[in-house]
């Protein structure tokens, strides 16, 4: 959520700088702006709407080769100009940018402006600029620790002060600050996308880290004013991760690229002979994976949807009971944290401030948490005591698709680790293997019915109003169906369970209304068969995600068959369908598809 690039070195930072937030902009896009250090001093530009917007209101000229820039998504403040960051002092010689939300900037407000100070945005950011600027520290880096010495909140910030023209100052405090190393000209970011261009050796600045750039590199020290030594890593990936390619939006291309990360997360995990899932990184043994009584699995948005589908993996393989909660509500409701639960936190960017709160009250009560992660390295990734990356590949799609399906299947590994060391027989842990074995090639078979879900996702798209409905297993799945529906379609999407239509909801079932239905070829596919007749009987349009054996009878429904796996592994492939008729619904109403309205990638404001 948010942005953060800046640039030090030999060439002009302007385009860098908008090159920079435009592969950013995911994560934030309702506003930009850059500033840049010249000899006339700093400049700044900043514009609502997207960094296209920006790079066509930039001068003309516009020299200097050390700047900073900043997608925003608003928190404190409308998305207009004056809102957008940077954000300058009173002398227009500092300048921030910043990541997160400074808590007590009411009452930094209130005393800066007894002080005579005037205000110019509305942001909680720009307090931090004014005590910059008054600081009457010799260097910038005292002046950065006066000023975050009186913030409460989180930040990643950087700030470029024209009377120190050779430095960048960074720092970071639970939104998360990279730096990039290159030959006689360094970056800052917020997120390795912005560097992967121009440079993949990057150091990851720790909570509580400061840092200070120049031309020819870097220093780090803590808010203590204490050295650390810290060394770059590189960061095994590349523009082309960053890129469309040939597709018209990241989201086709990650829904195409299933398949591949489906094998990459399965890679090496699975051992055939002994029937279970090899997963190093949980940091488990099995002493402790028996002693486990309760999975409680955390996570936002579709993290949380497939949380609960990973909660029924976990109780139908490792019969241990489990739930999904999500993340941002259960550290609000001072949860009881028992030593023999597994707390789970699930989540793409391991950057989603209500799951790492989560994760840290989970640790301060003593309770053992692991990770589903799909960035490595990230804030979330680190806190816990293990966990499982998901090996999914940059996700730039808002809507999250191959980082969903890779979760799902971390949880089928997960759930086979731990059935196998309790109740698990070999042969079912063989059975699920080669299920998992299967799906890439599962994926792929229903990944190439694109055409056929376009048509049925035209006829959605004209709905105001649709219903996706499923049980038990299937719930999940509409649940997350209607996540997705209603995300980019912005149209209104309700999941129900199959089974409580008719203790409410039925009542709004029309020829206007359709309901898409999860009829799983499963224990329970009669019963879901007569719901399909009850709401054909009020004339509700039908659309059946099912399997090529299930007899719909002689309802009349659009159905979409797909390829049927072991019966606890099918809930994963039945999203796949959902999330393309998302998609085309919202291609064909003309949305931007990869940055919906009102949302952004990642979300690290409470
Ligand atoms: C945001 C996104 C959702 C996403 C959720 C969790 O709300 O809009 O699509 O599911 O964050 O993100 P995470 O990175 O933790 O999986």
């Amino acid at each position: 959520m948010c942005g953060i690039v800046g640039y030090i070195g030999t060439a002009p930072a302007a385009p860098l700088l908008i090159e920079g937030l435009s592969r950013l902009e995911y994560r934030g896009y309702d506003s930009a702006g850059i500033a840049v250090l010249g000899s006339s001093g700093l400049r700044v530009t900043k514009k609502a709407g997207r960094v296209r917007d920006l790079d066509e209101a930039l001068p003309k000229r516009l020299a200097g080769k050390i700047g900073v820039g900043h997608t925003r998504w608003a928190t404190h403040g409308a998305a207009t100009d004056a809102n957008a960051h940077p954000h300058c002092d009173a002398t227009g010689k500092v300048s921030v940018v910043h990541n997160g939300i400074v808590d007590n900037a009411a009452s930094l407000r209130d005393r800066l402006t007894d002080d005579g100070v005037e205000f110019h945005s509305e942001t909680d950011t720009e307090v931090i600029a004014h005590l910059i600027g008054r600081s009457a520290a010799d260097t910038l880096e005292e002046a950065v620790l006066e000023a975050l010495a009186a913030v409460q909140g989180t930040y990643g910030l950087a700030v470029l002060h024209a009377d120190h023209p050779d430095r960048i100052v960074v720092a970071r405090n639970g939104s998360p600050l990279i730096v990039g190393v290159g030959d006689k000209e360094m970056w800052v970011a917020s997120d390795v996308a912005a560097l992967v261009r121009y440079t993949r050796q990057v150091v990851y600045l720790d909570d509580g880290e400061l840092a200070t750039v120049t031309a020819g590199g870097f220093t780090t020290f803590t808010s203590d004013r204490q050295p650390t030594q810290k060394r770059p890593t590189t960061v095994d990936l590349s523009v082309e991760d960053y890129d469309e390619g040939e597709h018209r939006h990241f989201m086709r291309k990650e829904i195409l690229d299933q398949a591949d990360a489906a094998e990459r997360i399965l890679r090496g995990r699975l051992d055939e002979r002994f029937g279970t899932a090899h997963l190093g990184g949980l940091n488990l043994d099995p002493r402790a994976s028996r002693a486990i009584q309760r999975v409680k699995i955390l996570g936002c948005g579709s993290a949380y949807y497939v949380g609960q589908l990973g909660a029924g993996l976990v109780e139908e393989l490792a019969r241990i009971p489990a739930d999904a909660e999500p993340a941002s509500e259960f550290r609000y409701r001072n949860p009881v944290i028992e030593r023999d639960t597994l707390y789970v936190a699930v989540s793409q960017s391991g950057e989603t401030i209500d799951t790492l709160l989560a994760v840290q009250e989970i640790k301060r009560k003593g309770g053992r948490v692991i990770g589903l992660i799909n960035v490595v390295g990230s804030t979330i990734a680190r806190e816990c005591d293990g966990g499982i990356y998901l090996h999914a590949g940059p996700e730039v799609a808002v809507a999250s698709t191959k980082a969903l399906t890779n979760m799902a299947i971390g949880f089928a590994l997960l759930a086979l680790h731990l059935g196998r060391v309790r109740d698990l027989s070999v042969s079912d842990g063989k059975r699920i293997i080669a299920g998992l074995q299967r799906l890439p090639a599962q994926i792929d078979q229903i990944v190439a019915a694109d055409e056929d879900l376009s048509t049925v996702a035209g006829v959605l798209a004209e709905a105001q109003s649709l219903f996706f409905v499923g049980r038990v297993r299937g719930y999940p799945v509409a649940r997350e169906g209607a996540q997705k529906f209603k995300e980019i379609s912005y149209r209104h999407a309700e999941a129900y369970q199959t089974s409580e239509l008719k203790h409410g909801p039925l009542a709004l079932i029309s020829d206007q209304v359709p309901t898409v239905a999860i009829v799983p070829d499963d224990a329970l596919c009669d019963r879901n068969v007569a719901a399909l007749h009850e709401i054909a009987a009020r004339k509700g349009p039908l659309v059946v995600v099912t399997h090529a054996g299930v007899d719909l009878g002689h309802v009349d429904a659009t159905r979409i068959d797909v390829p049927q796996n072991e019966p606890e592994i099918d809930p994963i492939l039945l999203t796949i369908p959902l999330q393309i008729l998302a998609y085309h619904a919202a291609v064909k109403l003309g949305h931007d598809v990869d940055k919906p309205r009102n949302l952004a990638k990642s979300v690290t404001v409470e």
